[in-house]
């Protein structure tokens, strides 16, 4: 099992109201599985990414990734984890402003310690992969929304993470270009790549094998 969670809680406290943002979540993901999370606007969805993530830390529960209790783990440790095996992808692409689209994959090479020839070699091929050659030198500003998603999954790609989180990866898109990314995603998937998507739109979680529903903190399968 690559992912395994149990009894996973998060509680938020402002004054004397307590928001369940997670409330006893138990869930699990194989190797290779692509899964939609679908919920509305505060189910907790962005709070569960953010746990899976290793961004936050859960209250209660246990969290096995690979096989690693995460709960016992150090924040040095944990940053290198969240380095090499997952990657990110968000509905704002998240993408540094002054980089050119190259640039911004190579960073999460260069934080794994690669120099700056082999991270751009395989940047180079990442941009390939994801269909934008020719963008290579461009700033995000002078890249489409599709075009900036597409520099973002390069980036999480790019030390072949074993599991792929996207939080409303399609949420800034107009429906054309949601579908592309969907069908890049899916070919992903179809190479083995483990994918976790969070979103609030059913057509967008239907292209997912596995479907899990949350409200109010709780997930249903
Ligand atoms: N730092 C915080 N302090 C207090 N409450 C929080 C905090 N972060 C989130 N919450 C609350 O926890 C609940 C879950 O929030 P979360 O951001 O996970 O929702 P979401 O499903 O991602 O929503 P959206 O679709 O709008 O992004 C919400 O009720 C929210 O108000
Ligand atoms: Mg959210």
């Amino acid at each position: 099992m690559l992912i395994e969670l149990k009894d996973i809680k998060k509680y938020y406290h402002l004054g004397d109201q307590t928001i369940k943002a997670i409330d006893d979540v138990s869930f699990t993901v194989e190797k290779g599985e692509f899964v939609s999370i679908i919920g509305p606007s505060g189910s907790g969805k962005s709070t569960l990414m953010n746990i899976l993530g290793l961004l936050d830390v859960p209250d209660s529960g246990k969290y096995l990734l690979d096989g690693l209790e995460i709960s016992k783990a150090k924040e040095k440790e944990l940053a290198t984890i969240r380095n090499k095996k997952i990657g990110f992808i968000f509905q704002n692409f998240n993408l540094l402003g002054k980089l050119t689209a190259v640039e911004n994959i190579q960073v999460p090479l260069i934080y794994n310690n690669e120099n700056n020839n082999q991270s751009k070699q395989r940047a180079i091929e990442l941009m390939k992969k994801v269909d934008l050659e020719g963008r290579e030198n461009h700033i995000p500003s002078q890249l489409s929304g599709g075009q900036q998603q597409r520099v973002a999954i390069a980036r999480a790609l790019a030390n072949q993470p074993e599991i792929i989180l996207a939080d409303e990866p399609t949420g800034a898109l107009d429906s054309k270009t949601s579908q592309d990314i969907m069908k890049l995603l899916t070919e992903l998937n179809e190479n083995g790549q483990t994918i976790i998507l969070i979103t609030h739109d059913m057509n967008v979680a239907k292209k997912a094998k596995r479907i899990v529903k949350i409200s109010d903190g709780k997930l249903y399968e």
